[in-house]
């Protein structure tokens, strides 16, 4: 039987840090699908195309070719044939990709990806709407959440560890505004699943939050 986990949960929540570890630990493979709507909004950025403009992008998803491929059980993500898995990460390229992820052709675009990864793998698959539309049968579901000024700080000594130059209040602001976009949009919008199980990662730390994770697998699948 292939597992499937579903991690869902704000910005800065801490899901990509724990779904890996998690991952590891349990043997899965671990996808992040929001690096799928960031290489769709680096894709319009480099083209010069807004990234509000919903017929603009939808017009290049034809020449657009987005692919993951796992090396050592990491993720690494190709635009047109291209890894842009560091170009990814940058703070235009996440309000790109919060952008971009607003728009019906692009969750449509990129569906079929994540479910032919999923129906093939063992995995703990990240996003916004895992449990809710792209894998409403995972065994497990977990809404992973912090407060925003928790998430932001997260946010703020990550991308200043890797040397970008970034102010707290400003990763904040973007974090909220982030927030506010991806729950409010009308196409499959952030909020946790029916049936999952929400972690709060604002009082734990990151191995406590890594074995939440772990027991709520451990717990459906024996
Ligand atoms: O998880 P992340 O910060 O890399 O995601 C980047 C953006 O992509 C985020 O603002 C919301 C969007 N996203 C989404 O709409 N659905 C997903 N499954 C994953 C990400």
């Amino acid at each position: 039987m292939i597992v499937n986990v579903a991690i869902d949960g704000p910005a800065g929540a801490g899901k990509s840090t724990v779904a890996r570890a998690a991952a590891k630990e349990l043997g899965y493979i671990y996808v992040d699908t929001g690096a799928l709507y960031r290489a769709v909004g680096v894709c319009a950025l480099r083209l010069g195309v807004a990234t509000d403009d919903a017929a603009a992008v939808e017009g290049i998803l034809g020449s657009v070719k987005v692919e993951l491929k796992f090396t050592n059980g990491e993720q690494q993500v190709f635009l047109n044939g291209e890894n842009v898995s560091s170009e990814i990460r940058t703070p235009e390229a996440s309000m790109a990709a919060s952008n971009v992820s607003a728009i019906p052709a692009v969750r449509a675009f990129l569906f079929d990806l994540q479910k032919n990864i999923a129906a093939e793998n063992d995995c703990i698959m990240d996003g916004r709407d895992i449990g809710t539309v792209v894998l409403p049968d995972a065994q497990v579901k977990i809404f992973l959440t912090a407060s925003p000024e928790i998430r932001a700080r997260r946010r703020y000594d990550e991308l200043t560890a890797k040397g970008q130059q970034v102010e707290y209040d400003d990763v904040l602001d973007d974090l909220i505004k982030r927030d506010y976009n991806d729950s409010h949009r009308e196409v499959a919008p952030l909020r946790p699943a029916d049936d999952s199980v929400t972690v709060d990662t604002s009082g734990l730390s990151l191995e406590q939050s890594i074995e939440r994770v772990i027991q709520a697998v451990r717990e459906k699948i024996q």
